[in-house]
């Protein structure tokens, strides 16, 4: 009986998790790629423009391509202001191609490192046919110095290879790799003075995949006389989790400016190199973001701190989920000045565990920067710092404690997407509040814009920037007052968007239903306009970040569309509506229409009326509801009136008397504003001027003709799949799933139940006294295992509470010597499954969990189950996996 209600505890609950993120927020505008005008640059023979660096003085955005160098205009990039051509050759191609890579495609010159150097020269870097070189760029000439520098460990070999780097006081750092392969990572300064690098070592760095490195200077007027600080990020093949396959742990790693290296120990290498593990988990969810794809670090006079964000996503991300999570900046600086460190234990059988290091820390404390309090104990520079802590360094990189972020939690989660670039705007709106607006990079062109309100984000819009849905590489932020842009970089070309498109909005209602901060509604002018462009504020503007719409009082003409229309024939009216966060109803002589009858159907822009007579004419109107915080507001989209023609007209095919205007999408909402539990004004009569209609009917144009057959009406009918859902896919199919196997589930433990009880003739009384037979002991054996999996976790996620103690070895409880509490005694007919699971990473908690016959239902339970959740249950940490084992248990 337990274990039954186990099995379907644990089907419930993950049934539960996968509807509660199957529903991330909805961006509430969806704009097409030919809906907005944003502007392009892109060269024929040119491609991968995957580089950028944006100089806000000079108004410049300078682009690295493949072999090609732009300077663009950053207020309108389609004007190129220079352009220098950076090939390979030949005879460098000829001699790549001969080690094994492509002639055409990897031995170019891909530009990686494009970096202001001072106000006349650009330091730039290209892969050159795996022959990384660095020159200086001139921007008064716009030519390459032709110094030709060894880029190696600047700039990687091979173009597919990931690469992070950013200039501080003329000297660059980077993080990629060092050799033809790829094998060696490498974090380095290029400096005159002082080079450094890391070392060539698994616990530095294990199979990095760099995405962002950027500068956080210490306050100047701190007491501590701290040092700058350069922070990468990246994601790595975990050393410190046990686990089947290669588990992916984000990172945060960070050196000090003024690291000059050690004198014997850590020779011309980091000894400020630390190196933390970034959180961005759901722990009640049990969900578990592993790869981080990119990050922002928001720096502005009005934060306190700076601001991390980063995008993550699962590494094994079969649904598209995405996360992006937020760490303050002195939540990271405490776990890297105070945090526990962690030390590599060898334990029998040469696996090599990390475990909390609990001993004594040297002094001064290993990795920290030289600060004031060092230099009072005469520490003036690293090449000062005594061995002992040095070596401690070099050995213990790895910081114990994480960086979790704020909230504990992401700030946003969302499905059936993969995020790949963030740059954060934070924006003061009319009444002072201030948002950090999000605009997220997919891998599918689009881009999403998001602000957090009152704990919950709200995803403004998604803009398909790129036509072929290429994914965005890169993304710049141009946030100088009154003229912000994003640049985004693609394979195909690079592209200019405004931050908002607030003229889209135009009904006051529209406006604030948006919540858009860079937008507000106008009265004198009665339009929507972009707050920062206007010279300064009024207070007139209406603008509410919560969607009150409330106080709009959106004026309108009368002037319906009427429509004239013969017995038995089809109309289509039109109503277009752009917010996927509202509803459309339609409102027939004042009453609610009811649209599930077969008389009609409702289609993604129109209403179609079947078989029309006497009774269909009259008054129709198409309003758009939409509801925020139990606040429903609607407007009147459209407005249509058919009336019947006269039956002795009986010449054939009279034309409609309302023009149709095919294709006139860009109707003028124009609306009336009704509030329901609120104290806004109600001014549900104001009529509305027209959208088009088209009356369907046999296939000459707009004639009206007698009774259509209905395949004919089905052949006409547009397309029903909504096209606004382009982006935004359905999630019904996905809770039909989940609702069968929930009750294929129910049904398998019912069945099994009743088996087990006897209740079943035949073929199920065998398998039960076989089942029965092969059991000996219950309860007692299920708590051993259980036991020894608490041990197993314990360790694993080396929660060594026992403070000032070394680490002891602990001994070897991987997956192979674990004791066998799975299903070695299931039968001949489940071992196939079992071996099944088994064979796959993931069903360690199934084994663990559950005896005996019960154990295939789990079995079934998973193979059935292709989701992120199963990964997420193996491959948490200790604490996780405890506080999973204390709910089961219960
Ligand atoms: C290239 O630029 C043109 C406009 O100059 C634009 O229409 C086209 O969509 C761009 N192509 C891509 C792939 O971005
Ligand atoms: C910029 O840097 C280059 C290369 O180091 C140097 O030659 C030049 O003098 C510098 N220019 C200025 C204005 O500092
Ligand atoms: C360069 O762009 C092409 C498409 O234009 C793409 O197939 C290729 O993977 C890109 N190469 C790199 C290294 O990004
Ligand atoms: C930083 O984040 C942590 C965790 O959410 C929070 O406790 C702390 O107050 C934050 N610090 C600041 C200065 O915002
Ligand atoms: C500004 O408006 C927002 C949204 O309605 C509200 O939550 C916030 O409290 C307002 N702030 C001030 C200072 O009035
Ligand atoms: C059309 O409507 C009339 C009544 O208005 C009804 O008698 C007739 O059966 C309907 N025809 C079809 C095909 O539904």
């Amino acid at each position: 009986m337990l274990k039954m209600a186990l099995c379907a505890y644990y089907a419930v609950w993950g049934l539960l998790l996968e509807v509660a993120v199957a529903f991330g927020p909805v961006p509430r505008i969806t704009w097409e790629h030919k809906e907005v005008q944003l502007i392009h640059f892109n060269e024929s023979k040119v491609s991968n423009y995957s580089t950028l660096l944006l100089s806000e003085d000079k108004n410049v955005l300078y682009v690295g391509a493949r072999e090609v160098i732009f300077a663009l205009n950053a207020v309108n990039i389609a004007e190129k202001q220079h352009e220098l051509h950076w090939k390979v050759t030949e005879d460098k191609r000829t001699k790549c191609a001969v080690k094994g890579k492509s002639e055409q495609t990897e031995c170019r010159n891909y530009v990686r490192v494009l970096q202001q150097l001072n106000d006349t020269f650009l330091y730039v870097c290209g892969t050159n046919a795996f022959q990384p070189t660095c020159d200086y760029l001139n921007l008064i000439s716009f030519e390459l110095g032709g110094k030709n520098e060894d880029g190696k460990g600047r700039c990687p070999f091979d173009p597919a290879q990931s690469y992070t780097s950013v200039m501080v006081d003329e000297e660059l750092y980077s993080g990629t790799s060092y050799n033809f392969l790829g094998s060696e990572p490498i974090i380095s300064r290029h400096s005159h003075q002082s080079p450094l690098r890391t070392e060539y070592a698994i616990p530095w760095l294990n199979e990095p995949n760099f995405v962002f490195a950027d500068v956080i200077r210490a306050d100047p007027n701190s007491a501590d006389g701290e040092d700058d600080k350069i922070y990468f990020f990246f994601t790595e093949v975990s050393v410190e989790y046990e686990f089947v396959g290669k588990l992916m742990i984000p990172r945060i790693a960070r050196v000090c400016k003024r690291d000059q290296g050690g004198l014997r120990t850590l020779q011309k290498k980091w000894t400020s190199f630390l190196k933390a593990r970034l959180i961005c988990t759901i722990p009640d969810k049990n969900l578990i973001f592993n790869v981080i794809n990119d990050v922002f670090i928001l720096k502005s006079p009005t934060l306190k701190e700076p601001v991390i964000y980063g995008v993550f996503t699962p590494q094994l991300n079969n649904v598209g989920l995405s996360a992006v999570c937020a760490y303050n900046l002195s939540t990271v600086e405490e776990v890297f000045s105070k945090g526990k460190y962690m030390q590599s234990a060898t334990v029998e059988q040469s696996h090599t565990k990390w475990v909390r290091y609990n001993g004594e820390i040297p002094n001064p404390r290993p990795g920290a920067c030289i600060n004031n309090e060092a230099r009072a104990s005469n520490y003036m520079s690293s090449l000062n710092l005594p061995d002992k802590t040095l070596q401690f360094v070099k050995d213990h990189p790895l910081m114990d404690d994480s960086v979790t972020p704020m909230g504990d939690r992401p700030r946003l989660v969302k499905r059936d997407v993969k995020y790949t670039q963030i740059v954060v705007d934070r924006v003061r709106v009319l009444n002072g509040t201030i948002y950090d607006v999000m605009f997220i990079g997919t891998d599918r062109g689009a881009l999403h814009k998001a602000i957090s309100y009152e704990n919950g984000m709200h995803i403004i819009e998604e803009t398909q920037l790129f036509p072929n849905f290429e994914p965005v590489q890169t993304l710049v932020l141009s946030s100088k007052t009154g003229r912000r842009y994003l640049f985004a970089g693609s394979n195909s070309g690079v592209v200019q968007s405004p931050v908002a498109f607030c003229d889209k909005y135009t009904t006051c209602v529209d406006c604030v239903l948006a919540r858009d901060p860079y937008c507000a509604w106008k009265p004198l002018e009665a339009s929507c306009i972009d707050i920062f462009k206007e010279g300064e504020m009024e207070r007139s503007w209406i603008q509410n970040i919560g969607g009150d719409a409330s106080s709009c009082s959106d004026k309108v003409r009368e002037n319906p569309l009427q429509h004239t229309f013969k017995h038995g024939s089809t109309a289509e009216l039109k109503c277009s509506q752009k917010s996927n966060l509202a509803q459309v109803v339609w409102k027939f002589k004042d009453d609610v229409l009811r649209v599930e009858s077969p008389k009609y159907r409702l289609l993604e822009k129109a209403l179609l009326i079947f078989n029309l007579s006497e009774g269909d004419s009259g008054v129709y109107q198409c309003l758009s509801e939409e509801k925020v915080k139990n606040k429903k507001f609607s407007q009147v989209l459209a407005k249509h009136v058919l009336e019947l023609k006269k039956m002795q007209h009986t010449t054939v095919g009279p034309t409609v008397t309302a023009a149709p205007t095919e294709g006139n999408s860009d109707v003028p909402k124009v609306s009336a504003v009704s509030t329901e539990g609120s104290t806004a004004h109600i001014s549900t009569t104001h009529m509305v001027p027209v959208t088009t209609a088209r009356i369907l009917s046999k296939p000459i144009g707009p004639v009206l003709t007698s009774v259509a057959s209905s395949t004919e009406l089905f052949n006409s009918i547009p397309d029903a799949v909504p096209e606004k859902t382009m982006f935004l896919k359905s999630n019904d199919n996905f809770l039909l799933m989940f609702l069968f196997l929930f009750f294929f589930i129910l049904f398998l433990c019912l069945l099994s139940y009743n088996c087990y009880k006897g209740y079943l003739p035949g073929q199920c009384l065998k398998f039960r006294s076989v089942m029965l037979l092969g059991k000996k002991k219950t309860k007692s054996d299920f708590s051993d295992c259980e036991q020894s999996v608490k041990e197993t976790l314990v360790e694993q996620g080396s929660v060594s509470h026992q403070s000032g103690e070394q680490p002891k070895p602990a001994h070897d409880t991987g997956y192979e010597t674990e004791p066998d509490c799975g299903n070695s005694q299931l039968q001949a007919g489940d071992s196939q499954a079992s071996r099944e699971a088994r064979d796959k990473p993931f069903d360690v908690k199934c084994e663990l969990k559950f005896r005996n016959n019960s154990a295939s239902f789990c079995d079934k339970y998973l193979q059935r189950h292709p989701f992120w959740m199963i990964p997420s249950l193996s491959y948490a940490t200790g604490d996780l996996k405890l506080e999973l084992l204390k709910q089961s248990v219960l």
